[in-house]
């Protein structure tokens, strides 16, 4: 048997009528509400910067050898874009806003935006950011625990994708 305590029925329906204009975040959410939405606003900026070095790079891979790794820069930015929408969405159920200043993303994102010259200068920086996305989500999930569940499902959902994102670049660069 565990020891965690289950709260009875008549306790949650009563605490569920107490503050209802907090929609999703009930009486029973155990985290820090404001730095779990400031991580996802850092997060969602990282996401952003990557959607838009995937899109410059995607435009900018030229040639045969480029046309493999162009498929890929593509696939990723509309991938980053999905994070960005699950982390956006998330940031309004915690009663956050999601900050979308074009001034403030690259200032809040973990990772970089480098145009890169070369198909390899590209893909070496898309394998350098995902390692960074990676290592701070990884840290978030950590920080997270079992303060947010939901919050950390999806930064754990995010982070395999980001995984696969910097296994595939490692890939490309192999064969450059
Ligand atoms: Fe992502
Ligand atoms: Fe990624």
């Amino acid at each position: 048997m565990s020891d965690v305590h289950l709260t009875d029925i008549s306790t949650l329906r009563e605490r569920a009528r107490h503050n209802v204009e907090n929609g999703a975040v009930t009486e029973g959410y155990d985290g820090d509400r404001e730095e779990i939405i400031r991580l996802l606003n850092a997060s969602l900026a990282t996401e952003w910067v990557c959607v838009l070095r995937y899109k410059r790079h995607y435009y900018m891979a030229k040639g045969v050898k480029a046309q493999v790794a162009a498929a890929e820069f593509l696939e990723h930015a509309e991938q980053e874009a999905e994070h960005a929408d699950k982390l956006a969405e998330r940031i309004v159920q915690l009663g956050g806003e999601p900050e979308l200043n074009p001034d403030l993303l690259s200032k809040n994102s973990h990772a970089q935006y480098v145009a890169g010259n070369t198909l390899k200068e590209m893909v070496t920086e898309d394998l350098i950011a995902e390692r960074i996305a990676i290592d701070s989500y990884r840290e978030i999930i950590q920080y997270i625990g079992d303060k947010d569940p939901t919050t950390r499902r999806i930064f754990e959902e995010i982070l395999a994708q980001e995984e696969e994102h910097a296994d595939d670049m490692a890939d490309i660069l192999d064969g450059l």
